[in-house]
Formats: C-alpha cells, structure tokens, sequence
C-alpha cells in the first residue's frame, strides 16, 4: 500500500480514505493525440488504468468507486469511436466478469442499458446477477449515462408508483431510492482527471455534497499516487453541509 496510508515505519495513519469515490474518466482521446496515435488507443490504455485504480480503491479500503466511461452526450461522437468504444467496453465487461467472481466483487452499471447494444445488455445482465452475490468493494460504471437523463427517468419511475398507489411520500431520501445509486451513499470525492473542471452531466443528484478534485493528468496516466494526492487533500477539505465550523 503506497503513499500517505503509511508513516515512514509502513504502519497505517489515521488519514482515511472517503467511503465513496467517484471519478471522470476523462483525457483519453487527448492522451492518444499526443502520441500520434488513434483517439480509440486512449480508450484501450484508459480502460487498463480503471483495472488498476479500481484494484487500489479496494485495497485501500474506498467502499464505492463509480466511474463516468460513457455519457448520454458521447454517442455524438463518429461512429467508429462510438464503435471502438463499446466494442472495448465489452472486452471490458467479460474480463471483469472473471474477476468478479474470483475476487469477489459487486459491479453495478449505472445509466439507460436498453440503449446499449444487446451483446452489452447481456453481459450487464451477468454482472448484475454476480454482483447479488456479493458484499463488499463496489464497483459502478456508468455507461450511457446523463445525470439529468437519470433524474427525468427516476421523475417518471415515481409518477407511474405514484398512478399504481405504490409510492411512498416524495421526499429527498425516498426520491434517491429512483437513481440508479439507490441504496448507496452519495461520492464524498469527485476527481476529474485531463483538465477539464466540469461535470458534464455527470452524478448532478448525487454531488449535491461532494468535494471536487482536478488534475491535468490525462486518465490513461492517472496512477495509484495521483490517487493519494486527490484523498490527501479530500482530507484538508472542511466539509460544512452548510452549517458552521465546530
Ligand atoms: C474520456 O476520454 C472517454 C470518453 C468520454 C468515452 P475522451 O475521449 O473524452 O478524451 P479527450 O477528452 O478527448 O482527451
Ligand atoms: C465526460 O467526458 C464523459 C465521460 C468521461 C464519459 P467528455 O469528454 O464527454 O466531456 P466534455 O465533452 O469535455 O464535457
Ligand atoms: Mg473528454
């Protein structure tokens, strides 16, 4: 375990790590660019940095990671990298698949499946069954994801409980229960890596909260230390929810 989990004699510190993580994996297509390659191998080494980042949340004890792998706005891109995109998000999907079940993870995808391509639903389908057979480290991926395409979705989920007589009194908590989140407690950290300091559309319900973090580090170079310096100032944050300091 690196960095500021440990004081100089390897023991653990008293710096936690926040329970639930959320990152912007974003950077990719720039990453590439910038050695003469295709947008879509940003995305091949981009999806290798999340297996080890997502291994080293785990390991230090994060709870949560949601990940932002594909939004709602990103089938505007050509074809062929919309393509190339799902084509390693499978390759993805089957590999995490194996790991799941060896290492004994829970991995939920977050976002509209039925507009993914049916090989994709199938193996969301699989990873959601797994996923009810664990506890523990849980790993979210978000793929055609909005944050506003999830509110408006969980507006309607409600209304429709609401025409069935099913719904209970609309309030903030039983409103989370519509968000593919539901259940789970909102990211305490926000990291956008590759410079951009935007949400775009990502998590807006559940952020209400969280503290943000940027760096210029483009994703498919974000590392186990990048990591700790985004929990090593999490961790100088004052965090007030509105009220005063103690
Ligand atoms: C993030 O990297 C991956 C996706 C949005 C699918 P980008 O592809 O946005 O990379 P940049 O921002 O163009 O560098
Ligand atoms: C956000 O990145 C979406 C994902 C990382 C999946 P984008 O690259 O799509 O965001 P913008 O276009 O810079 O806002
Ligand atoms: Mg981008």
């Amino acid at each position: 375990m690196a960095g500021i989990f440990n004081n100089k004699a390897g023991e653990r510190t008293d710096v936690r790590p926040p329970r639930h993580i959320a990152i912007i994996l974003d950077g990719n297509g720039r990453w590439a660019k910038k050695r003469g390659l295709p947008r879509t191998a940003g995305h091949a080494v981009g999806s290798e940095t999340f297996r080890k980042i997502a291994t080293y949340c785990k390991n230090i004890g994060v709870e949560y990671l949601t990940v932002y792998a594909f939004s709602t706005e990103n089938w505007n891109r050509p074809e062929e990298e919309v393509g190339t995109i799902m084509k390693l998000l499978g390759k993805y999907l089957n590999e995490a698949i194996e790991t799941m079940e060896r290492d004994h993870i829970k991995m939920k995808i977050f976002g509209d499946v039925a507009g993914l391509p049916a090989e994709l639903q199938k193996l969301v389908e699989k990873t959601d069954e797994i996923s009810s057979r664990y506890e523990g480290f849980q790993a979210n991926i978000c793929l055609n994801y909005g944050g506003r395409d999830e509110i408006v979705n969980a507006a309607r989920r409600y209304a429709q409980d609401l025409a069935e007589g099913k719904a209970a009194e609309l309030t903030e908590e039983s409103f989370s229960n519509y968000m593919y989140s539901a259940g789970i407690p909102d990211p305490d950290l926000l990291i956008r890596p590759g410079g951009e300091q935007r949400i775009s559309n990502f998590l807006l319900w559940q952020c209400a909260y969280a503290e943000f973090y940027f760096t210029d580090v483009l994703w498919p170079d974000f590392t186990p230390e990048e990591l700790d310096k985004a929990i090593a100032e999490f961790n100088r944050r004052d965090r007030r929810y509105g009220g005063v300091k103690a």
